[in-house]
This record gives structure tokens, sequence and C-alpha cells, in this order.
């Protein structure tokens, strides 16, 4: 992807995805994300530890991890638009002297010193967005220190099949190209997209040099309706609506946790959320 067309779709993003967790599918979507990190992240790790959010855009992952681990961060961004809003998210959370922006691309992380991370997460898959991924997870392997954990999510392939199948009736020839390319393309406006089965994401993550320690489908359950992918969080979906109670949204939750990291339920996850150790 070059440059202006990776600024076209996230100039117009940064504006609107702040607003996204308002919606049912994305609240519960964002609470799974949530409770697997507290999972895997200790939250009694110290002042001293750093977490280094890949692909962080916004901060909002990191406003609100802050709220939870007293440890620093650091957002790690290749798209301007998106650290300018994470630079006001920071300074409205208050947490400034926590937090360092950097603005760079995670296929070369020369800012940062190898074995310096404890912790690195990328949500909602800015690998995805990578077109040499490998180099992403040789980069987030050298900064990590021995021992330190990455949790990366990717898109899911087995939904997009399923997804093109079912929500779009897509013509056998982009079925073809999606199976064939394991890219996947959503929509004009949309950059081409890389996506993984498990086997896949911990493939690429094992010839890093990383081991795989567990493996997640977020969410495996849940389907986001068309509306809950309105750019302009205006529209809501029926399952958004219905999420909207609490008793659902309880259950759902329930259920997607007891059973997202099944061996044999993984892959029917949107995304794949995998956790891989430097040991
Ligand atoms: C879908 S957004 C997710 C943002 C954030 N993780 C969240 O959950 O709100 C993907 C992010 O990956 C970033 N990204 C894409 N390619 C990147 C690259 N090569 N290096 C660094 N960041 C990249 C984008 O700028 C964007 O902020």
């Amino acid at each position: 992807m070059n440059k202006k067309e990776f600024d076209n779709f996230f100039k117009p993003y940064s504006k609107n995805v702040d607003n996204a967790n308002k919606h049912g599918f994305w609240k519960l979507s964002d609470a799974l994300i949530m409770q697997i990190i507290r999972d895997n992240i200790p939250v009694d790790i110290g002042e001293e530890s750093i977490i280094l959010d890949a692909g962080g855009g916004t901060g909002r992952w990191v406003c609100d991890l802050s709220k939870i681990y007293k440890s620093k961060f650091i957002v790690y961004d290749l798209s301007s638009d998106m650290l300018e809003e994470a630079e006001k998210n920071i300074k409205n959370s208050d947490i400034e002297s926590r937090v360092q922006l950097i603005e760079g691309d995670l296929k070369n992380m020369e800012k940062l010193k190898s074995d310096s991370i404890d912790y690195v997460i990328s949500i909602y898959s800015p690998i995805s967005f990578i077109y040499e991924k490998e180099k992403a997870f040789s980069e987030i392997y050298r900064i990590l220190k021995k021992g330190g954990k990455a949790i990366i999510m990717g898109h899911g392939f087995y939904n997009a099949i399923f997804s093109k199948i079912n929500n779009f009736c897509a013509e056998a020839v982009e079925l073809n190209n999606l199976d064939e390319e394991k890219m996947v393309k959503w929509g004009d406006y949309v950059p081409k997209l890389n996506v993984f089965s498990k086997e896949i994401l911990e493939n690429d993550l094992q010839k890093a040099g990383f081991s795989i320690e567990k493996t997640y489908g977020v969410p495996v359950f849940v389907q986001p309706g068309y509306e809950d992918f309105d750019p302009e969080n205006v529209k809501r979906s029926r399952i958004s609506d219905a999420l909207e109670r609490e008793d659902f949204f309880s259950k759902v939750f329930e259920l997607e946790m007891k059973y997202n990291s099944h061996s044999t339920v993984i892959n029917r996850g949107m995304n794949m959320f995998v956790v891989a150790i430097k040991s």
C-alpha cells in the first residue's frame, strides 16, 4: 500500500474510530479484547515495565490500560493522523508522563533498542495492513526482552470466506483470489488486507522466533451487521441493539470467553489473537 492510499484511509478513520465502541457489537468485541489482555499480562507489573501498542492508533487502548497497569506505554504508529488523535486522548486522560508516542513503520522500528520492551500488544489487526508482514514480526521479536510477550491480532481468514460468501455473494473469481492470496478487499475505500487462520498466524510468529502460548478467536460467535461498519458510526445493527440488553451482553460475553480458545472454535474468529513469547 502506498503512502497516499494509507493516508486516504486513516485520515477519516482517525476522526471516527473512538466513537465505534459506543455500539453493542464493538463494545462486546472491545470487552473481550480487554479481558484477554488482563488474562495474559499480570495486573501487578511494575512502573518500570513497558507495554508497546504496535499500530496503537488513537491511543484508546493505552488510555484504558493505564487505569489497570502502573507501567509505561509506547503508542507506535505510522499514521500522523491517528497519532494526532492519540496526543489529544493521552492529554485528556492525564497520562502524558507515562506515554511516549512514536511515529514509525512496524517493519523497521529503528527508534527502539533490541531487548527493551516487556509487552507488545497489537489490536484490530495493524499487521493485516502490512504487506511485508515478516519484517514486522521480526521487529516485534527484536525489541522484546527475553521472556517478553506479544499479543498480536490479525483478520480471520475463514471468517473472511464466510462473510464474502454469505454477506456479499462474492464472485467466484474473488473467492478464489481470497483463498489463494490470503488477502481480502472489503470495499473500495478499504485497502487490501492480510487474513490469517490460527495456523498461519502462529506459523508466521514461530518463523520470527516466538513460541506460541495461546490463541483466541475474537469474537467467535457474534457476527457484526453491515451497519457496524458505518464509517460515521450512525447506523445501528440488530445485533448491536440486542447487545445493549445487559443480560444478553453478559451471556454472550461468557460464552465467547468460555469457547474462544478451544482448538475447534478459534478459526471461527473474525480476528485471530495470538499470545506469543520470546523465550
Ligand atoms: C485498524 S487500526 C487499529 C488501531 C488501534 N490498534 C485500535 O485498536 O484502535 C490499524 C492501525 O495500524 C496502523 N498501521 C498500519 N500499518 C502500519 C505500519 N506499517 N506501521 C505502523 N502502524 C501501522 C494504522 O495507522 C492504524 O492506526
